[in-house]
């Protein structure tokens, strides 16, 4: 498959709005109309319930994952399976069908992780949890794992630490209204 197709595949992947389709399909309220207006696993499990979040979640992560699989099936290098999280993230976060209404990219930067370099995805998972036990705050502990992550991946997985450093330059850009909202003491706790 020529490069420009794979980035493609895996942007369209990416732009699957797993969280919409998943509350429409359990009859639930729009996430991009309640609680923080983001869709995905966090603000699904604020106003939807745990069933709908643990499924946005899987396919959060899942298209991430898939993504990347399609990569490794075509053969590509480390660093084009690297541009190929990009352009599924990129899709999450600016989706085909609804550019401006995408999500945060949290859990798709997770997915591919995990089939990029495991270890790396459990230090994510492992820091994520960490922070989210300390400040019950799932926004503050997504914004310090992306913070993060270039630091574990230069560790881990230098040849990829490009790609990681601008998929997580996009995730924090993405979290502006939560960074805004933890400095008044207005975020959302969950
Ligand atoms: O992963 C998303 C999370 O970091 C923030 O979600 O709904 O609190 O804006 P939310």
């Amino acid at each position: 498959m020529p490069d420009s197709l794979l980035l493609l595949s895996a942007y369209l992947l990416g732009s699957i709005p797993s969280a919409v389709l998943i509350c429409r399909a359990l009859g639930l309220d729009d996430p991009r109309r309640t609680g923080s207006g983001n869709p995905g696993a966090t603000n699904v499990l604020r106003t939807g319930g745990i069933q709908a979040a643990g499924l946005t979640l899987l396919a959060d992560v899942g298209k991430g994952a898939a993504a990347v699989l399609l990569a490794f099936n075509t053969g590509t290098s480390v660093l084009l399976q690297g541009w190929v999280m990009l352009a599924a993230v990129c899709g999450h976060l600016f989706p085909f069908f609804a550019p401006t209404r995408g999500g945060k990219g949290v859990a798709t930067t997770l997915g591919c992780s995990l089939l990029l370099a495991w270890p790396l995805a459990l230090c994510q998972l492992a820091l994520w949890g960490l922070m989210f036990m300390l400040g019950r705050i799932s926004s503050l502990a997504s914004i310090t794992t992306a913070a993060a992550t270039p630091l574990l991946c230069y560790l881990i997985i230098p040849a990829l630490l490009v790609p990681f450093i601008l998929t997580s330059l996009l995730l924090l850009l993405k979290h502006g209204n939560n960074i805004r909202r933890l400095i008044n003491g207005h975020e959302h706790r969950l």
